[in-house]
């Protein structure tokens, strides 16, 4: 079931080509950017044409590969010690999804492995990583949907979709599986403020594949819960940490808050590759803090009073008490701890 197309691409590898789908312009325009150099995939990253863990991790992985390519015509027997520049370059990029250090450092483990031109192995790390990430969509999308029940509402914060990964998408993966096994009777999505990846990415994205959405303000959530339609808080994750907390989009906790006050359960979809087994606990997990600019202006237009400053945390964590299942494609933990974590990873 749930096999069923989804139409999104967020990142297309074609022809020795890396396409990013500039995800600022959405749901108004489509338009791919071409990364030429290195460069223009970590501004891609940082600037939020790209955007979303898995996809953010799919993107470094063809970016070093883009690297590695330009250092070795430059020098083919230097390479290696100009491209470590990149590397940096890259991984600075966003701290929190750690997906994207995950991926330099699975392509770093094939580069020291290589002699003679490096171009073509790169080249297929970088794919495999794609193609993993999607087939873990597809899987999780199974697991996830399996623990729905009965037939119910759902609701999702920002966008954990096709937009944010390879493909098909994690949160949003449980969501189109469910809705092929006639599971949904509605999907509410967060607007996601300040960057609307609730009504510009998840609905939009939905609406592409058929699937209805109704949107919210996020403050509305609570609200929603307690009229008892919806059974299921589906989210994604930025980074989870050894003992189970989640960081992800901020305004997660604050609806998980809110979905044990109201008996909504909270599932977390996200690949092994978002696992950080090397943090005991959320805590420690860099939370990115954006420009004030983001929450003061809107379209690059003023919306706050002028003299008022803003503080724009974008993700937050939630504790693992608070989460009902994590859905991963090696398994599903249930209320998920240090030792259950640790199973499903040494597994
Ligand atoms: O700032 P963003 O848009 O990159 O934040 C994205 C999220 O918080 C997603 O929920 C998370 O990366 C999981 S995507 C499968």
């Amino acid at each position: 079931m749930s096999q069923q197309i989804d139409q999104v691409r967020a990142v297309i590898w074609q022809e020795g080509e890396l396409k990013l789908l500039d995800q600022r312009l959405l749901p108004l325009q489509q338009r791919y950017i071409a990364c030429e150099d290195v460069m223009a995939v970590a501004d891609g990253i940082r600037d939020m044409v790209v955007r979303g863990a898995p996809a953010i991790g799919v993107a470094a992985g063809y970016g070093v590969a883009i690297a590695v390519a330009a250092c070795y015509k430059a020098n083919p027997n230097g390479w290696r010690q100009a491209l470590e520049a990149d590397l940096t370059r890259l991984a600075e990029a966003r701290p929190t999804a750690v997906n994207l250090c995950w991926a330099i450092k699975r392509m770093r483990a094939v580069i020291t492995t290589l002699e003679g031109d490096p171009r073509q192995a790169v080249i297929d790390e970088a794919c495999r990583i794609d193609a993993e990430d999607l087939a873990a969509n597809h899987r999780m999308g199974e697991l996830g949907a399996a623990l729905i029940e009965q037939r119910c509402a759902l609701m999702t914060h920002c966008n954990a979709g096709a937009l944010a990964t390879a493909g098909y998408g994690t949160a949003l993966g449980v969501i189109r599986a469910a809705h092929a096994a006639d599971k949904v009777s509605q999907v509410y999505a967060d607007e996601t403020r300040p960057w609307m990846q609730g009504s510009r990415l998840t609905a939009w994205e939905l609406l592409q594949d058929g699937i209805p959405v109704t949107l919210l303000a996020d403050g509305a959530a609570a609200h929603l819960m307690k009229q008892g339609e919806v059974k299921w808080l589906i989210v994604g994750a930025d980074r989870i940490a050894a003992n189970g907390d989640v960081a992800n989009k901020i305004g997660t906790y604050h609806a998980a808050i809110s979905a044990r006050h109201h008996g909504v359960k909270v599932m977390v979809v996200a690949p092994t590759s978002t696992i950080d087994m090397s943090l005991e606990t959320g805590e420690q997990i860099p939370l990115e803090v954006r420009s004030e600019e983001e929450l003061l202006a809107f379209n690059g237009q003023q919306v706050a009073a002028s003299g008022a400053k803003a503080w724009n945390p974008v993700f937050d964590v939630t504790p693992a008490g608070l989460v009902d299942a994590i859905v991963t494609e090696r398994g599903v933990v249930l209320q998920p701890n240090m030792e259950k974590m640790a199973v499903l990873m040494a597994g």
